[in-house]
């Protein structure tokens, strides 16, 4: 069978930089080393005025269509996938591709034309679909196109705001693919829930402390179910678990239940049961007290475990590196973990060709999905060329006052005009609601 999976990725910062140690948390009157260590993010990428979804998610677009050197009838597929959409009825997908034919030689009226949402989840709900369509021969030797684009943006006061974040992910899902192929099987865990939600509102209501809770539920779920049908999920049998990664303190929970899970330990459940009488297992999920309470006192002690450190700092740390730099991106979020491990191995010269990931996607509300993927030879080659260094690096930094200006500037409720803060380079920018972006 032809591997299916993703062929190119491209990514689209928010080109505006929040420091949170050094702006943040003073004008919160909190200890910087909340947001360093705690939550784990240092910088957060924020959309200057000239930027948006649609931007954002045609500027990577283009990259990846230039860089790739493909022409409108090479895709036959554009989904978009964000839950920071501002059309009910137009796809985002439809934007972006106004954006790209008015910069190519012919047009994307050939191409399927869809929009994904479930929160976080949907990037990679959208590359299924690709996956699917393409196994299904429905392709006509045709790649698709994803992006996963949002404004991960919070009421100002909220807990959320810590972990905000801004920018988009381009992926082109193909047969024989240069940097990783999808494992057929998958698993799955779903459940009606109502920590994290925008009912006809741009910021969520969100219950922080239980949305954490629902993360782990639904993860563990999925990966019972991924065994089910792939049987081994042994740490040792992946180099990297690429989480979906709301801020890199979440990680840590998932991957220290996802440890135990996986390992089944004895050793190490026997020593714990010892000590804390305690085995985090669902029912735990029942009193939030009692939860919280009784898994911080088992993460302590198998996270002081030499084994657990050592699988920690090879297998999960390289994927949030990225992540502690930009904050959340929502749907693109579990994808920059990918590539952020990617990134890691290319820069200390690891040769991942043939290994595997096992990537855990999630997404509020909720539902999480668990999949494996095979890095493929041509990885590196295709690695190597995205620029995430320089977005990063070249974001403008803002001031307290300023991010609360470019804060309200992107509040759809307010009426906020000030002049970008950075000068847009050759690409797409947002010129008003409803009206077709330019190109400057
Ligand atoms: N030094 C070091 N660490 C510190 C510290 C200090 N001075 N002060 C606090 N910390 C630690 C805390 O101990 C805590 O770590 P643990 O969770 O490991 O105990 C961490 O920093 C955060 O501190 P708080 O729990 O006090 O932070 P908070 O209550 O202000 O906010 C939050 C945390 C509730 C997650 C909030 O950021 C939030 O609501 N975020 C949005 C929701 C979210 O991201 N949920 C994640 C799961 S849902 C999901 O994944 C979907 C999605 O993308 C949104």
């Amino acid at each position: 069978m032809t591997a299916v999976g993703i062929d190119a990725i491209e990514i689209r910062s928010g080109r505006l930089r929040l420091d949170l140690a050094e702006t943040f948390a003073p004008a919160k009157n909190e200890d910087p080393e909340k947001y360093t260590k705690g939550i784990g993010i240092e910088h957060s990428s924020l959309p200057d005025v000239y930027e948006d979804i649609v931007t954002m998610g045609a500027n990577a677009a283009k990259a990846l269509i230039d860089r790739k050197g493909l022409t409108p009838d090479d895709i036959g597929r554009i989904d978009v996938a964000t839950e920071s959409a501002f059309d009910n009825s137009k796809p985002v997908s439809t934007y972006i591709a106004g954006c790209l034919e008015s910069v190519y030689d012919g047009d994307f009226h050939h191409a399927n034309k869809g929009e994904r949402k479930f929160a976080c989840l949907s990037g990679t709900q959208s590359i299924d679909d690709a996956y699917n369509w393409i196994r299904a021969g429905r392709n006509r030797g045709r790649a698709a196109l994803v992006i996963a684009t949002d404004t991960a943006l919070y009421e100002r006061g909220d807990p959320g705001e810590a972990t905000q974040g801004a920018g988009a992910v381009a992926m082109l899902i193909d047969e024989d693919p240069d940097i990783v192929a999808l494992s057929t099987e998958q698993g799955y865990g779903s459940a009606d829930e109502t920590d994290f939600l925008k009912p006809n509102q741009q910021f969520p209501s969100v219950d922080g402390k239980r949305s954490i809770q629902v993360y782990l539920a639904r993860m563990r779920e999925a990966l019972e179910d991924y065994e089910s049908v792939a049987g081994d999920t042994h740490p040792d049998s992946f180099a990297y678990f690429p989480f979906h990664t709301p801020y890199p303190g979440m990680v840590r929970k998932a991957a220290l239940l996802g440890y135990r899970h996986i390992t089944r330990d004895t050793d190490i459940e026997e020593a714990l049961a010892g000590d804390i009488g305690l085995q985090p297992r669902e029912s735990d999920f029942d009193s939030r007290e009692g939860y919280e309470e009784a898994i911080r006192a088992y993460m302590d002690d198998l996270k002081a475990t030499s084994r657990y450190q050592a699988w920690y700092d090879e297998a999960i740390d390289p994927t949030v590196d990225v992540s502690g730099q930009v904050g959340n991106w929502y749907t693109g979020s579990v994808h920059l973990a990918r590539l952020s491990a990617l990134r890691a191995a290319a820069a200390d010269g690891v040769d991942l060709a043939g290994q595997r990931f096992l990537v855990g996607s999630y997404g509020s509300g909720a539902q999480a999905e668990i999949h494996a993927e095979t890095v493929q030879e041509e990885w590196r080659d295709s690695i190597d060329p995205i620029d995430v260094d320089d977005q990063l690096a070249t974001r403008y930094d803002l001031s307290f006052e300023e991010y609360e200006l470019i804060h309200d500037v992107h509040n759809h409720e307010k009426e906020v005009e000030v002049e970008a803060f950075t000068q847009p380079e050759a690409e797409f920018v947002f010129t008003g609601w409803g009206r077709m972006n330019e190109r400057r």
